[in-house]
């Protein structure tokens, strides 16, 4: 059998990690600024991350939900504290489209409605709703597509109150930043605009924080620059550092239906060791204030070069828009210079490094992209 391949890929294999650094099997050394897609928050091989899932895995690996894992409960009492949402209930599952998938189904469950608005651009997943409300006609099969779901230009507040009006929309999905759209903030005022439209018209506020989530944006969470509190908030990639395990956090207000939500894998022990190490030590190391600082450090020194026609993000979650003719420069992180980045359209670069990310590491792709930063580059 051959495998499905489907990945547009680079022709490189990693076989080696540590912090922001990555190895293939001929020694040649990479510098990792895409973190695996906003996955790695705590870098390559930390050894606090390492030892606990080999301690978990030597005592229990695995066992179902059909038994008590206090483990689940550790991890719901961290997560609450660090994320500032003690009083919220954790439901755990495995990826960032699951965690979507069940949100949008608690939403529909709770307010009896079918409808769901979500945004021009917006990305949240491949499974069957989660990628319903994803803006990306390429990637929705017709068994997917339906009239329940309408998409919104971001940040046009009229545009939502018309819909919600209409009384037959059970929430609305956002993410956090918007990131395959090419790193695009929501108006903070959009975002306390939909906490009031939902509240007005008995809908859930869905807040998909799988990307721009777990400190990356120098919050816990990209919306608590808006100060507003989502009825759902969804996570996945850093929670589990490259262990898949993903969660919604979910408002005092929904209370549990029996069978309603379930999974064979969620919140096993071993996701649960991951996830509660990857919250040790961002809270040790302090890397949601560095995530801030770091992100303050390289928007100031890639703000004046010529190739950049915009800069977005916040903290360690940034897009460097290149002019149309610069694009080229984009392979060029990579082939000449061994960094990885990640990308968002023709022309938009994508730093999601681990948050462990040292100053100096950042200063690589500073200098490679002032190096080729003259008119003729
Ligand atoms: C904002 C957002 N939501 C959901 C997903 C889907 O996550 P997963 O690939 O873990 O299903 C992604 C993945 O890139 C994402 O960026």
């Amino acid at each position: 059998m051959n495998h499905f391949a489907i990945y547009t890929q680079w022709d490189i294999e990693p076989v080696e990690g540590r912090g922001c650094k990555l190895w293939d099997r001929h020694g040649v050394e990479y510098l990792d600024l895409y973190g695996g897609h906003a996955v790695l928050s705590v870098g390559h091989g930390h050894p606090t991350y390492v030892e606990a899932i080999g301690r978990q895995l030597a005592a229990l690996g695995f066992y179902s939900n059909a038994v008590k894992n206090t483990l689940q409960e550790r991890l719901a009492e961290r997560l609450g504290v660090l994320s500032g949402y003690p009083h919220y209930a954790l439901f755990l599952c495995n990826s960032g489209a699951e965690a979507n998938e069940n949100a949008l189904k608690m939403a529909s469950f709770h307010t009896g409605k079918q409808k769901m608005i979500a945004f021009r651009g917006a990305f949240h997943g491949r499974t069957s709703g989660a990628v319903a409300v994803t803006d990306n006609p390429a990637i929705v099969a017709p068994f997917n597509r339906t009239e329940n779901v309408v998409f919104l230009p971001l940040n046009d507040r009229e545009a939502v109150e018309r819909a919600l009006a209409s009384g037959a929309y059970a929430g609305v999905i956002i993410e956090g930043i918007q990131g395959v759209a090419g790193i695009i903030p929501p108006d903070d005022d959009f975002l306390r605009d939909l906490r009031t439209l939902c509240s007005k018209y008995a809908a859930a506020l869905i807040l998909d924080e799988v990307q721009s989530g777990y400190g990356r944006t120098g919050k816990f969470f990209a919306h608590q620059y808006a100060g507003v509190e989502p009825d759902l908030i969804t996570v996945a990639k850093g929670m589990g550092n490259g262990f898949p395990v993903a969660g919604v956090l979910i408002a005092p207000s929904f209370k549990p239906v029996e069978g309603m939500l379930g999974s064979t894998f969620g919140g096993n022990h071993l996701a649960c060791a991951a996830a509660l190490a990857v919250l040790e030590i961002i809270e040790h190391e302090g890397l949601i204030a560095r995530a801030a600082a770091l992100g303050r450090f390289v928007g100031e020194r890639l703000a004046p070069l010529d190739a950049v026609r915009e800069l977005r993000g916040r903290g360690l979650m940034i897009g460097i828009e290149l002019k149309p003719e610069k694009a080229g420069l984009r392979p060029r992180i990579l082939n000449d210079y061994r960094i990885f980045t990640g990308s968002a359209g023709a022309h938009v670069i994508r730093l999601l490094p681990p948050l462990t990310v040292a100053e100096e590491e950042l200063q690589q792709l500073i200098d490679a992209l002032t190096a080729m930063d003259s008119p003729q580059s």
